[in-house]
C-alpha cells in the first residue's frame, strides 16, 4: 500500500494541486491528510472541494479547522483571528460542517495513528528534544499496537526515530525505515512551510518496502500570493510563502 501524506495545507490550491498531482503520478492508494487544511490562505473554498471529491482520503482536524468551524482561541494571533474569520464567511455551510465532522485523531488500517499536534497534548508543538521524547514514550507505552505516528502543526518536516530526529528535508529525500521501528513523521506543510525552504512539502509511505520519501516541489507561489492579497487578508500571509516562514 502505498500512503501519500499531505497536512497544513492552508487554505493554498495551487501548492495542494502540486501534491496531488505527485500522488497521481507514483499511484498512491490512500491520501492521510494531518489537519489544517483552511486558514492563512485565500483558497478555503476550492481546497474543501477539491478534498472532498478525492475518492481515497482520510481526513483529521487541525486547529485552524476546528475553529473555523466552532470557537475561536482567544489567545490566537489577531492576524490568524482575521483570516479565521475571513474563511468562515467565504466558505459554504456544507463546507463548515464537513470541517466540523474531522475527528481530532484516527487509526488508519490498524497500523498508523495521526494526529495534529502531538500525541500528548493535543495542540502542542514537536519540535524540541523535549518534546521529541515526551512522545516517543508515550508512544511506546501507550500506543505500541502502532508503527508509524502522523502528525502536523508545526510546518516543518521531520522523520523522528528512536534512534536519532532528521530535519533536513529541504529537498526530495527517502529513507528505508526498519519494518519493526517506531516512527513519527510529519510530511511537513503543503501550503505554508516554515522551514525556510518555500517548496510544498510532502511524503509518501510505502508499507510494503517500508520507505518514507519527503518530497519538496515548486508551485506557483505568486498565483497563491494573489489570492490571498485579493481576498483582503494580511499581506504577511503573502510574504511569507516567498521565504517559507
Ligand atoms: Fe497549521
Amino acid at each position: 500500500m502505498l500512503y501519500g501524506i499531505i497536512g497544513d495545507v492552508h487554505a493554498n490550491y495551487q501548492a495542494l494541486e502540486v501534491a496531488l498531482e505527485q500522488f497521481e503520478e507514483i499511484g498512491v492508494d490512500k491520501i492521510l491528510n494531518t489537519g489544517d487544511l483552511v486558514g492563512y490562505g485565500g483558497s478555503p473554498a476550492k481546497v474543501i472541494e477539491r478534498v472532498q471529491d478525492l475518492v481515497s482520503i482520510i481526513s483529521i482536524a487541525g486547529n485552524h479547522d476546528r475553529q473555523v468551524a466552532g470557537t475561536i482561541d482567544p489567545r490566537m494571533r489577531l492576524t490568524a483571528t482575521k483570516a479565521l474569520e475571513w474563511t468562515r464567511d467565504n466558505v459554504s455551510p456544507a463546507s463548515l460542517r464537513f470541517l466540523s465532522s474531522l475527528p481530532e485523531g484516527q487509526v488508519v488500517d490498524d497500523k498508523i495513528i495521526m494526529v495534529h499536534g502531538s500525541l500528548v497534548e493535543r495542540d502542542a508543538y514537536i519540535l524540541t528534544a523535549d518534546e521529541v521524547k515526551r512522545n516517543l514514550s508515550c508512544m511506546i507505552k501507550e500506543f505500541k499496537e502502532y508503527k508509524i505516528c502522523l502528525f502536523g502543526h508545526t510546518h516543518v518536516p521531520m522523520l523522528i526515530s528512536t534512534n536519532g530526529i532528521v530535519t533536513d528535508l529541504k529537498e526530495t529525500k527517502s529513507f528505508q525505515l526498519e519494518p519493526e521501528g517506531i516512527y513519527m513523521i510529519n510530511p511537513g506543510s503543503v501550503g505554508q512551510p516554515r522551514d525556510r525552504c518555500p517548496l510544498a512539502s510532502f511524503a509518501v509511505f510505502d508499507d510494503v518496502n517500508s520507505t518514507i520519501t519527503f518530497y519538496r516541489k515548486s508551485y506557483d507561489i505568486a498565483a497563491a500570493q494573489r489570492v490571498i492579497v485579493q481576498a483582503g487578508l494580511p499581506e504577511k500571509f503573502a510574504r511569507r510563502l516567498s521565504a517559507g516562514v
